[in-house]
């Protein structure tokens, strides 16, 4: 049966830590051993809404896997723009790749796009609800810095907590490890939804709600601030009153314990004063780097490929097809000096 990675709710703890054990084999692999992982394989990258950093990471990950990429980057270029819908969509373009990546404006839609089809979806944010692989390498990240998610960790979540998809997904996963201790800091019209503080409880994590950023920050190890979802309000001027709630800076974490980390999915607007770049404390640049180990062990787990060390393979730039002749004739062993000079500076 083929599997989909549509929501954090699918998930169990030991589904999280297989992940999170498959993204740091695929980190410990030389470049040139994930190369020929895939070869031959297509993945569509269908990006109805914004994004840089969840398409770009999907892309170089099925680059760097041997396989290729295609898709498109915004509704009004398909046949969304004529009223196709979803499913027909995502019935269409499973014909021409194996594996798909989508990002749809309605919550739910990703559901029903793998349910549509016959090839592993995966859910790259459905509206306001669920983005499952930033929630991987949120956790991936998390437990790089801590070397571990280990009991008594403190995370403050902060900002839009109504509107970001990546918290309502964070705050599921974070919640099948007992012992953590949860601020969730924002304005009182951006709570977190009701249905994650109840799943929440009944995973038994306690959550302590608050407006205070600078409470938060004394006694916080992870700080994952969020940008307000300005897309995500019926009334602008409701986005208004709250856009600049919570504006962090390097003042600010002057009364941070020594190990805090600061997170955050990105882009940033106002959020994270540029100052904060320079702390010690800033963390949201290696997170965003931990996307591609994270998607590449999504990419190959779901095509039920281990990541393992390769033993053949197969170059492109080998010695005897750069002289000129057939493409197609054996590569050189993997340890040879034109295979690495052609991948060196590849992840
Ligand atoms: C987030 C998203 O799209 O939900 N970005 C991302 O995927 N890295 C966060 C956001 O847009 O604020």
């Amino acid at each position: 049966m083929k599997r989909d990675l549509i929501s954090i709710d699918d998930l169990g703890r030991a589904d999280l830590e297989r992940y999170l054990a498959l993204a740091a084999k695929v980190e410990g692999l030389e470049p040139e051993a994930k190369r020929d992982k895939l070869p031959g394989r297509v993945l569509a990258v269908m990006f109805f809404e914004p994004s840089t950093r969840t398409r770009l990471s999907f892309e170089s990950a099925m680059c760097r896997l041997g396989g290729s990429v295609l898709g498109f980057s915004e509704a009004a270029s398909t046949s969304a723009a004529k009223g196709e819908s979803l499913r027909d969509t995502a019935r269409t373009v499973e014909r021409y790749a194996g594996q798909m990546v989508i990002r749809p404006p309605r919550e739910g839609a990703a559901r029903a796009a793998a349910e549509a089809t016959g090839v592993p979806v995966i859910n790259a944010g459905d509206g306001a609800n669920q983005h499952p692989s930033q929630t991987l390498l949120d956790l991936y990240t998390i437990q790089k810095f801590f070397g571990g998610l280990k009991k008594g960790l403190r995370i403050a979540l902060v900002g839009d907590l109504k509107y970001s998809r990546t918290i309502h997904s964070l705050v599921q996963a974070l919640a099948l490890f007992e012992g953590l201790e949860f601020h969730l800091v924002s304005p009182p019209a951006l709570r977190l939804p009701g249905y994650l503080m109840e799943t929440g409880a009944a995973r038994k994590a306690s959550f302590h709600e608050s407006e205070d950023l600078r409470a938060a920050i004394r006694r916080s190890d992870v700080l994952y601030m969020t940008r307000i979802q300005k897309e995500r309000f019926p009334d602008v001027l409701d986005y208004e009153k709250v856009k600049d709630a919570y504006v962090l800076n390097r003042e600010m974490l002057e009364e941070a314990p020594r190990g805090l980390r600061v997170m955050h999915p990105l882009p940033r607007v106002n959020e994270i004063a540029a100052d904060v770049d320079e702390t010690g404390h800033a963390g949201y640049f290696e997170q965003v780097g931990h996307g591609l180990v994270v998607r590449q062990a999504v990419l190959l787990d779901l095509l039920g490929v281990a990541p393992g060390p390769t033993t053949t393979t197969r170059c492109c730039t080998s010695r005897r097809s750069r002289r000129g002749r057939s493409s197609t004739t054996s590569p050189p062993a993997s340890g040879s000096r034109s295979w690495r000079s052609s991948t060196a500076t590849r992840r």
